[in-house]
Parts: structure tokens; C-alpha cells; sequence
């Protein structure tokens, strides 16, 4: 953070209360309103936090107006075309892309910690079979601080990097798990001679019963859907594990929090919202139907997969998504896909419409991918629980981040009280 000599002044009545302004290496500067209560006995006021910066982070940035991503300044598409998602893990972690030692010694360990304590095997059987595999994540995650207890004291360094590294390792596993469950088969333990795609997509396809080959195509479309899903600033459920951490609680807690935040369909549910609606517009001519539904005030209905609080234009992840769309799909030989069709129009046609151009509405990183994850396989079910495993890693980066700065304590905002003001307790009897 930049001190600047600027500052900002706030004029209410009489009083003149000068706040300081604060500037980053790129994006909007900041008015720290850090001392206006103490100076001025008035708080801000943000629902939404739409015009809110909870944190200074290095992380990730956003450019909403020109669709920029950038991790550790690197931008997303190259990361996508380049990279591979451990190694995005490790920039995102270490804030620099790895040398090659650095990034074995890194998958190594990760590699090393990809089984789960034995003894979780029967918290999944506590589930009912037709439980929702988000569900699941939540609390199998959430049990990981009663399996682990040597990497839950977040003051031990050592002990964060361990629990980094667990949580990493084991999401897949867990994922993969949570879906053998729901559909009745046994579960399928990590091998470490695979990739990390490969290993998850053989956890969830592959049966005791017969040999099962990995398809690179798959593989190389799953990495790539984890790269573009792994941090994306302070979204709801990165905020959501920011706020649980600073109050000290230990990370399996907080990333449980963060995945039950996800699992909203205004968030990382919007996949299998979006796939869902897809399959109910069913065919290209209801498409109208729908925008129009999309532009009623008086219908709760939207466009799954389109908007987004910050990109007011379009999603560069989407972008990669549909290019990969169209690869995976004439890859595995899935001509003339109808959810595809659908998706690609329904697209044109409400970029062509006024309404989603004024509101500066645009496909988001979820409007596709459920085309590649039905594609390739996953019920609807699963595609938060894999928005959940690949964002692991961002929420982890902004955990280790938040309880490395100085500043940080726990998060305790204030409210506009519009209730009753003080009033005396009326006996039952004469109300
Ligand atoms: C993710 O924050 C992140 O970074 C999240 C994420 C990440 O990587 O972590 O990018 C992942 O969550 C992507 C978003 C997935 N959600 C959806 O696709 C659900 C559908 N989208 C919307 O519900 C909405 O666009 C949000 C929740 C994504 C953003 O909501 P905002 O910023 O609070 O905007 P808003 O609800 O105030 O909408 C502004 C206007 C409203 O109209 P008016 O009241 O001004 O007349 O746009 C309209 C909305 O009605 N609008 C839509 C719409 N989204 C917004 N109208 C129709 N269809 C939509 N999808």
C-alpha cells in the first residue's frame, strides 16, 4: 500500500473530518475510513460492500470495466494456455511462478498427502446416499480439524503450511468421494503415480471392477477448469473465510465456511443452476421466453451464468470456458450438443438485447462450464463441489495473507439500527 498526501475530506454540518487516501499498484485508491467513528461518530454505510475494500491483498486483480484477471500479475488466459493448476497453486501460494525443483519438491508434497484419515471413510456413510455432495464437502471438511489436530494452530507457521498443503491435496479426494457415495460405489483411493486431474477424474470414473485409462483430453479440460476457478479476489466466499479466520478459527473450519458460502446459486452454485436452466429452456426457440422472464421485474427468474458484481464486461474466464467448451466436446466426439447450442444463443441474443447491455450483464465463469463438466461425465451435482476443490487453493492464499498482515484483527462491522428504541417489559397480562 502507497501513503499519498491526498486525502479526502468528508463535510457533515459543521464538522470537517480529513481522511487519508491510500493507493495500490493498479485499480481504484482507497479513503481509509479506519478513524471516521472515532473522529466523526459516524459510520459508513455499504450493503453488498459494492463500493467496500475489506483488505489489502497481492494476491489476484480485477479490472471489471476491461475484463482483466490477473494472479501475482500474471493474466488468466496465459495461465489457462501456459501453466497447469499446481503450478497456479504454487504462484498463488508463494506469490512466483516455481523453478522446476521448486515445483516437484511442491507436487511432491502435495502428492503425499492425498488419502484421508481411514477412519473419515465412515463420515461419509453417516450421509443419506441422496445427500448433495456440497453438503457432504461442508461437513467432511469441516471434520477435518477433529482428524488433524498437528495442523490446526494457525500461530505455528509450520502447522498453516501443513494444513495448506493437506487442504490441496485432499479436496479432490474428498470430492471424488462424495460422489461415489451419492451413486452407490465404492470409493476409489488416490493413486501417486497421477496428475493431479488425472487422479481426481479416475477417483470419480473409475470401478474396482475393471482397468481405467485416463483420457489426457479429459484430463488436460479438468486442470484447466481447476486453473480458472482457483482465486478471484474478495468474492462472497473468500470474504466469508476471511471473516471466520480472523477470529482465529482453524482452517479446516474456515474453508468448510467458505464452501458452504459457495454452494449459494448467486455464487459457485450458479453452475449447476445454469446447466439446470439450460436443460429447462430445452430448445433454442424458448430462448425469448426465458430473456423475457430474465427482464421481468416481476419475475424472480435470471440468467444463471450471466452478471457479476465486478466484470461489467466480459468474464476472461468465460472466454477461455467457451473456447474449451468447443475443444472438449468435437474432442469426445459430442456433435451437435443441444446444451451448447442453447448456451451459444441464448448468449447472442441477450448480448444483442438492451436490457443486458444497459445493466452491462455478461456470461460469467458459469455459464459454461457446466457444458464441459456434463460433457465429460459430472451431474449437476458435482460441478460446485468442483468449483469447491479448485477454489481451495485461493481461499488458502488469502488465508495465509490475511493472518500475515499487520493490520489484520477480527472483523466486527457495525449497522444503520432502524429497530425499537428503548422500551420497558409489558407483563403478559396486560398486553
Ligand atoms: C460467481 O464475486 C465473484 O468474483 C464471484 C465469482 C468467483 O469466481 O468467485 O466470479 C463466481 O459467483 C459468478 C456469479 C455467478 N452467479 C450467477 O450467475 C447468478 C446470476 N447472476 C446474478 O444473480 C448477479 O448478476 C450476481 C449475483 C452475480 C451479481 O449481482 P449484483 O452485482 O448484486 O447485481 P444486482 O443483483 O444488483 O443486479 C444489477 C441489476 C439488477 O437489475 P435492477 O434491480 O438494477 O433493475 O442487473 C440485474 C438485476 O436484476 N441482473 C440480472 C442478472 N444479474 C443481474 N438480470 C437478469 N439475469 C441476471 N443474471
Amino acid at each position: 500500500m502507497v501513503e499519498t498526501s491526498k486525502t479526502a475530506t468528508l463535510v457533515i454540518d459543521d464538522k470537517r473530518i480529513e481522511l487519508p487516501v491510500q493507493q495500490g499498484t493498479c485499480g481504484p485508491d482507497v479513503v481509509d475510513i479506519g478513524k471516521l467513528y472515532a473522529k466523526g461518530d459516524i459510520f459508513t454505510y455499504d450493503p453488498g460492500f459494492t463500493s467496500t475494500a475489506s483488505c489489502e491483498s497481492s494476491i489476484t486483480f480485477i479490472d471489471g470495466e476491461e475484463g482483466i484477471l490477473l494472479h501475482r500479475g500474471y493474466p488468466i488466459g496465459q495461465l489457462a494456455s501456459k501453466s497447469h493448476y499446481l503450478e497456479v497453486c504454487y504462484l498463488l501460494l508463494y506469490g512466483e511462478l516455481p523453478t522446476t525443483a521448486e515445483l516437484e519438491d511442491f507436487e511432491n508434497r502435495v502428492t503425499a498427502h492425498t488419502m484421508l484419515h481411514e477412519q473419515m471413510t465412515y463420515f461419509f456413510r453417516g450421509f443419506r446416499r441422496d445427500a448433495h455432495p456440497m453438503a457432504i464437502m461442508v461437513g467432511v471438511v469441516g471434520a477435518m480439524s477433529a482428524f488433524y489436530h498437528d495442523s490446526t494452530d494457525i500461530s505455528d507457521q509450520w502447522q498453516r503450511e501443513v494444513a495448506s498443503i493437506r487442504l490441496i491435496a485432499k479436496m479432490p479426494t474428498i470430492a471424488a468421494w462424495a460422489y461415489k457415495y451419492s451413486i452407490g460405489q465404492p470409493m476409489v483411493y488416490p493413486r501417486n503415480d497421477l496428475d493431479y486431474a488425472s487422479n481426481f477424474l479416475r477417483m470419480c470414473f473409475s470401478v474396482p471392477a475393471e482397468d481405467y485409462v485416463v483420457d489426457p483430453v479429459l484430463a488436460r479440460a479438468m486442470d484447466r477448469i481447476f486453473t480458472l476457478h482457483a482465486d478471484h479476489e474478495q468474492n462472497a466466499s473468500t470474504s466469508t473465510v476471511r471473516l471466520a479466520s480472523s477470529s482465529g478459527a482453524n482452517p479446516f473450519a474456515c474453508i468448510a465456511a467458505g464452501i458452504a458460502c459457495l454452494w449459494g446459486p448467486a455464487h459457485g452454485g450458479a453452475n449447476q443452476a445454469c446447466l439446470e436452466m439450460l436443460r429447462e429452456i430445452g430448445t433454442v426457440d424458448r430462448i425469448p421466453e426465458y430473456i423475457a422472464r430474465a427482464k421481468d421485474k416481476e419475475d424472480p427468474f435470471r440468467l444463471m451464468g450471466f452478471g457479476h458484481r465486478v466484470y461489467k464486461n466480459f468474464d476472461p474466464r468465460a472466454k477461455v470456458m467457451k473456447e474449451s467448451a468447443d475443444e472438449v466436446l468435437e474432442l469426445l466426439g459430442v456433435e451437435d450438443n443441444e446444451t451448447l447450442k442453447i448456451a451459444k444463443q441464448l448468449e447472442k441474443i441477450a448480448l444483442e438485447d438492451d436490457y443486458f447491455a444497459e445493466k452491462k450483464l455478461y456470461p460469467n465463469v458459469d455459464f459454461y462450464s457446466g457444458v464441459i463438466l456434463d460433457a465429460m461425465g459430472f451431474p449437476t451435482s458435482m460441478f460446485t463441489p468442483i468449483f469447491s476443490l479448485s477454489r481451495t487453493v485461493g481461499w488458502i492464499a488469502q488465508w495465509k495473507e490475511m493472518l500475515n498482515d499487520p493490520v489484520q484483527k477480527i472483523g466486527r462491522p457495525r449497522q444503520l439500527y432502524t429497530g425499537a428504541e428503548s422500551r420497558d417489559y409489558v407483563d403478559i397480562e396486560t398486553r
